[in-house]
């Protein structure tokens, strides 16, 4: 009786004792990957250019209403709430990605352990210098591509203790590259330049991008997401600056259909250079994610969606129906304002999507058919199914 009862002690002491060194030995089971780092602009910049900024006037986007949906103030997003980095971040289990400027603590400590973003609202893909040669207006330098790469070069030593832990995490981490691109289109549209010449800029603009994603993977990444452009031609933003009374200009939709082909040529471009790149480098995952034609359900039918308000109208500016932007008054100046109920809109401030649309968009990427190869979520069903009641 006792040593059966003993027995039973054992086992059960052995059973813990197996539980607490399998808990140890998968700390990456709460997801696929260990950390995410991300590069980009608007779309993805999780706080660093509001900790950047030395301008006394607060930029409009560290205002309210930005944030009021989600973290309840203004983080430095460019949108009501999370953005699409955030909802991949959640649902990998993995924490907000902290942005790179504004990460550090006062005495210059950081916690990257889990991945660092470096986006920067207006990043353009290309250097300064490209901009300037065409004569450019480009109140955005320092922050392209090519800096934020080489940001991430200098801190990486500083992330891992040896070489072999440096590509340990290399391997294990998920590597964002992008959006890129929408900006550098914006710069020379705004500028007034030819369609015809701002599709010449397109292969400049994706081999920069193509030879980024080269680079990660030559210093270790085995997995890069490399996101296409939105459809542009449906930003209330772009439709108000380029209104036209030619209705032949327009898609059934309402988009500018000579916009959305930038953005369509651009994606071609990219997934042609991306195969290359995985010709080259077969043991690494280059995954292109297709936030065009995931989104593209919300501007076909919004209403199905929620979307009640529909996709043109931004939720937050100033200006007239049916866009309600005006290229003078950003959301979060006086006098701006927003609409009650931002998930009723894909539009949120003339420029960036809804916290609602985007989480609609990295739904279509995780578990819809919008990255390709589809990416390795094979272990995220082992997060919380809480993580999941972010796509209710
Ligand atoms: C910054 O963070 C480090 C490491 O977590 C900590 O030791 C230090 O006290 C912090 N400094 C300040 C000023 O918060
Ligand atoms: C950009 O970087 C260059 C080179 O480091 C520097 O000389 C210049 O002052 C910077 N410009 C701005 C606006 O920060
Ligand atoms: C944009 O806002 C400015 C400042 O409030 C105003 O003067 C101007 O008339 C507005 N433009 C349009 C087209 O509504
Ligand atoms: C996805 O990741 C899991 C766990 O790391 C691995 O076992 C599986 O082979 C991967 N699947 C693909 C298609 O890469």
């Amino acid at each position: 009786m006792a040593s059966s009862s003993s027995k039973l002690l054992l086992k059960h002491t052995l059973l813990h004792i197996l539980l607490i060194i399998l808990t140890i030995l998968t700390p990456y089971a709460s997801g696929c990957y260990s950390a995410i780092f991300s590069f980009g602009d608007s779309i993805t910049d999780t706080g660093n250019s509001v900790h950047r900024s030395k301008s006394s006037e607060p930029l409009h986007f560290a205002l309210p209403p930005y944030g009021e949906t989600y973290f309840n103030y203004p983080t430095g997003r460019c949108c009501d709430g999370r953005l699409i980095l955030d909802f991949i971040a959640q649902n990998l289990g993995l924490p907000f990605v902290p942005p790179y400027f504004g990460g550090r603590n006062a005495s210059g400590a950081y916690n990257f352990e889990k991945g660092v973003n470096f986006a920067l609202v207006g990043a353009n893909t290309l250097d300064d210098s490209f901009f300037e040669e065409r004569g450019i207006s480009n109140s955005y330098t320092n922050s392209s591509m090519r800096c934020q790469l080489s940001w991430f070069k200098d801190l990486l030593p500083s992330l891992c203790l040896s070489s072999s832990d440096c590509n340990k995490l290399l391997q294990r981490s998920l590597f964002i590259l992008g959006e890129f691109g929408g900006n550098d289109y914006n710069r020379a549209l705004l500028a007034g330049r030819s369609a015809e010449e701002i599709h010449s800029y397109v292969p400049i603009i994706v081999d920069a991008i193509a030879s980024a994603t080269s680079e990660l993977i030559e210093l270790g990444a085995m997995t890069v997401m490399v996101p296409g452009n939105l459809p542009f031609g449906c930003a209330a933003a772009y439709l108000t600056y380029f209104e036209s009374s030619d209705k032949e200009e327009y898609d059934p939709i309402g988009c500018l259909i000579w916009l959305n082909n930038i953005a369509k040529h651009h994606n071609a471009l990219l997934q042609k250079k991306l195969s290359q790149i995985r010709e080259r480098h077969p043991h690494a995952a280059i995954i292109y994610a297709d936030i065009f034609n995931a989104a593209m359900p919300y501007y076909l039918s919004p209403w199905k969606f929620g979307f009640t308000k529909g996709a043109i109208t931004a939720c937050c500016g100033a200006g007239a129906p049916p866009y309600h932007f005006n290229t003078s008054v950003a959301c979060g100046y006086f006098p701006s304002f927003a609409f009650d109920h931002p998930f009723k809109y894909v539009n949120w401030d003339g420029w960036h999507l809804t916290e609602a649309a985007y989480r609609l968009i990295t739904k279509g990427l995780l578990e819809g058919p919008y990255t390709i190869p589809h990416i390795n979520t094979s272990c995220v069903s082992t997060i919380a199914s809480a993580e999941y009641s972010n796509f209710e």
